[in-house]
């Protein structure tokens, strides 16, 4: 499973890529509104901070706007892929898009009709939105069972990229469904690797190695 990060800050995505398993970067119109700079400056920098790929939303929402920005953006960058929403004019952008070339990431999913709709039209991704529905007592785990299904029965290679992920048991969840792609707030990619008993274990290991070396330059450990 690709494990993205789902951020336009900076130090964040390079944070995430030091760890060497960063695959690639979604953002949002909202995380761009918390960044300073031009759209275009900021795509291209995360762009080039990680070469996998980067997820660029357009913001219009008739199909002529869509396509403009979705050819903007795709010119940003080679690895970039351009976000649409999953509405009707979003639908017919994501089949002009596939006819042209242009990667697509397909997002604000939350229905297995949606997702279905989004691999006809020859979406490269879907993202369905897995927090956002637990958040109205919905299980969100449940439709990316659902859209895996679906996918395998008629063989549609739109890649599953789990979205609107919130804990680290989201991330699990997702690969016991078979996600193709997680993309992941840069919080919980760091709590994933924390565990209170490999702390306390490496503590244990440390003290009895410095005890250890104590003992041998006192000399009184046997050969
Ligand atoms: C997906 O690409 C979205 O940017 C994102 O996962 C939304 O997450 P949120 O529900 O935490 O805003």
């Amino acid at each position: 499973m690709k494990i993205f990060v789902d951020t336009a800050d900076m130090d964040a995505i390079r944070e995430a890529n030091a760890m060497g398993i960063l695959d690639g970067v979604t953002t949002n119109p909202s995380h761009i509104s918390k960044e300073s700079g031009a759209f275009d400056d900021i795509i291209r920098q995360i762009c080039d901070e990680v070469p996998g790929p980067v997820s660029a939303e357009v913001v219009a929402t008739d199909f002529d706007g869509m396509m403009a920005e979705a050819r903007h953006n795709a010119g940003i960058a080679d690895n970039v892929v351009v976000k649409i929403p999953i509405i009707p004019e979003g639908l017919k952008a994501i089949k002009a898009c596939a006819d042209e070339g242009i990667k697509t990431n397909v997002t604000l999913c939350f229905s297995p009709n949606q997702a279905y709709l989004a691999a006809k039209a020859g979406a490269t991704y879907i993202s369905p939105f897995i927090g956002r529905l637990d958040d109205i007592a919905h299980d969100g785990m449940d439709l990316i069972q659902t859209i895996r299904q679906i996918y395998d029965n008629y063989g549609y290679e739109t890649e599953i990229l789990g979205a609107s992920l919130r804990s680290p048991k989201h991330v699990v969840e997702c690969a016991l469904a078979g996600c193709d792609v997680v993309t992941l707030p840069p919080d919980v990619l760091q709590k994933m690797l924390a565990h209170p008993l490999t702390d306390i274990g490496l503590e244990r290991f440390l003290t009895d190695w410095k005890a250890w070396e104590a003992k041998q330059a006192d000399g009184k450990v046997l050969a």
